[in-house]
């Protein structure tokens, strides 16, 4: 019988330093003929390492048709930081994928304003690189990212690609800026007086620190955006990832398997941010 809680192998290809104590790993499956990782932007895997345990990590990359995929690692803990000392060729073990992805079918030709906090780029990032893979598809874009410092902004040369896209603007923001640093100084929400789209259509995604988006949300809304279009995804403590355990429970829901993403409807529910 198949057990669920049996790890799959899967072997680091690429190591990428994205900003002090942050990685991206690129990973692919041990046994291809065990079949290709199909999952959607938004879900989520759990990564196990022998002697550190076990946690959730975001897919950072688009379902792509050779198999890699990429999770982006901020260390924090023993498990993160024994993560930071793999090289390539070491191999992690990894369930799922687990969760809910974005609303894919609520965001295709609308208007899309994403809004991310720092290492919280990294599950956007798997949504934003399957849009721009199908531009066609969506309506205008508009990007507002903020980190602590320059240093600390993820995928940095790859955020200003993004920029060629047509009917695309990249907002980018940090608290506390450098000599290198000539862009915007302040938190993400002084930065939405910049953003052209239409608030009755528009579809927003959010993902950063909780303190953020709660400051998001409340202006986003002042601006005119309907609570029915603004999404979150939301980070919980959890153990099995799949609805049995209880870690993540709230208010009738499981975080891993009802989420992480939810409509800021669903968030006034569950009382997280309202
Ligand atoms: C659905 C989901 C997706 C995630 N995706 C990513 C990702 O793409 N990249 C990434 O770097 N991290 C991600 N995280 C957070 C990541 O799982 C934790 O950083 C990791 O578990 C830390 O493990 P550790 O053993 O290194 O640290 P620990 O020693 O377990 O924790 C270090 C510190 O981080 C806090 N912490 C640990 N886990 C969480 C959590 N889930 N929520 C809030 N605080 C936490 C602890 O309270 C402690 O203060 C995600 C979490 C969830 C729930
Ligand atoms: S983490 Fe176990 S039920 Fe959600």
């Amino acid at each position: 019988m198949k057990n669920e809680y049996f790890p799959k192998i899967v072997v680091i290809e690429n190591i990428v330093n994205e900003a002090p104590d942050v990685k991206t790993f690129t990973l692919r499956l041990k046994h291809e003929s065990g079949g290709k990782l199909k999952y959607k932007p938004g879900q989520f895997m759990m990564l196990s390492l022998p002697g550190y345990g076990e946690a959730p990590f975001t897919f950072a990359s688009r379902p792509a048709s050779n198999g890699r995929f990429q999770i982006t690692v901020k260390k924090l803990g023993s498990l993160t930081a024994a993560l930071h000392d793999l090289r390539e060729k070491d191999a992690v073990g990894i369930r799922g994928p687990y969760g809910n992805s974005f609303p894919l079918d609520k965001i295709e030709n609308k208007d899309l304003l994403f809004v991310a906090g720092g290492i919280g780029m990294a599950p956007l990032r798997s949504l934003i690189q399957q849009v721009f893979k199908n531009r066609k598809n969506y309506g205008n874009v508009e990007i507002v990212y903020g980190s602590r410092s320059p240093r600390e902004l993820v995928y940095k040369d790859e955020i200003i690609s993004w920029q060629d896209n047509p009917d695309t603007d990249i907002h980018l923001t940090v608290d506390t800026p450098d000599e290198t640093w000539g862009g915007a100084c302040g938190v993400v929400c002084a930065l939405f007086p910049k953003v052209k789209l239409d608030p009755k259509t528009s579809v927003v995604i959010l993902c950063g620190p909780p303190v953020m988006i709660k400051s998001a949300i409340k202006d986003i809304l002042k601006l005119g955006f309907r609570d029915s279009n603004i999404y979150a995804s939301l980070e919980r403590h959890m153990k099995c990832g799949a609805g049995k355990c209880g870690h993540c429970y709230i208010k009738g829901k499981y975080v891993c398997l009802d989420g992480p993403n939810f409509s800021y409807l669903e968030m006034k529910k569950l009382e997280i941010n309202s």
